[in-house]
């Protein structure tokens, strides 16, 4: 039970509150996301599907407090996450979310082993413990013969994969993935959903999930559809 006597497996772990994005652009004014109303209970398995522009790296980014709402706002367990500090904002981000950019953002002077490692090492972790769990993630994700490979020795689907086991390594609560099997062909791109739903299914991990990928959409829980800023059905 919480504070407010509330049974918190119940309880929503994100509520996104009437959110609204408003891009001003010389002069013009851009909705990207029009009064965006669900919720998130732990354990969920949620994609996010829609046209190119709808919104959902927007909507994505906000659930991440990597943007803010122009209105409306996001509850993380009950708490305002817009009404915090920056420095409250990062704990957040570093302590619970693990995040799948649309463009994966590793670093190139590095190895394979080396940028999944790296938010472990960040957080104190000691480097055999990071190497060992790195290390069985990339094997779960197929990247086992790759581990001493640069950034630009992977192909763009070898980078994605070591992108989705970089957001695995601190065990996150939530993982936000943007199209994390955008440039996978088939048959990787389902290795990479496996281990997301196995994540999803066997360990709770609250996945959500932008995909334009159907039949990944299919197999999640709940699907949510964007189109021009705006939820047309549950
Ligand atoms: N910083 C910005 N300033 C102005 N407009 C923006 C900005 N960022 C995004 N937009 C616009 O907002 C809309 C939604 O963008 P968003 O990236 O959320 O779409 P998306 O659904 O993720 O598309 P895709 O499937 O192509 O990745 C687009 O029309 C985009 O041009
Ligand atoms: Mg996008």
């Amino acid at each position: 039970m919480n504070s407010a006597g509330v049974s918190e497996s119940n309880a929503p772990l994100l509520q996104v509150l009437d959110v609204c994005k408003v891009y001003e652009h010389n002069g013009s004014r851009t909705e990207v996301l029009r009064n965006i109303r669900f919720d998130v209970f732990q354990g969920d398995g949620l994609a996010i599907i829609g046209p190119s522009g709808a919104g959902k790296t927007t909507l994505l980014n906000i659930l991440g407090t990597l943007d803010r709402p122009t209105q409306g706002t996001v509850l993380y367990r009950g708490i305002d996450l817009f009404s915090r500090s920056h420095r409250e904002w990062a704990a957040f981000r570093n302590q619970k979310l693990g995040f799948v950019f649309q463009c994966h953002h590793l670093l190139p002077e590095f190895t394979a082993l080396e940028n999944t490692m790296m938010p472990a090492l960040i957080a104190g972790h000691s480097r055999q413990q990071a190497t060992q769990r790195a290390r069985v993630l990339l094997e779960r994700i197929g990247l086992g013969h790759r581990l001493h490979h640069l950034q630009g020795e992977l192909s763009g689907g070898e980078q994605q994969r070591v992108a989705v086991a970089r957001a695995l390594i601190m065990e996150p609560e939530i993982l936000l993935a943007d199209e994390p099997t955008g440039n996978l062909d088939s048959q990787t791109g389902s290795q990479v959903f496996d281990l997301l739903l196995e994540m999803n299914r066997k360990h709770h991990l609250t996945l959500i999930v932008v995909t334009h990928n159907e039949t990944f959409a299919r197999r999640m829980q709940r699907v949510i559809t964007l189109i021009d800023g705006k939820i047309i059905d549950q």
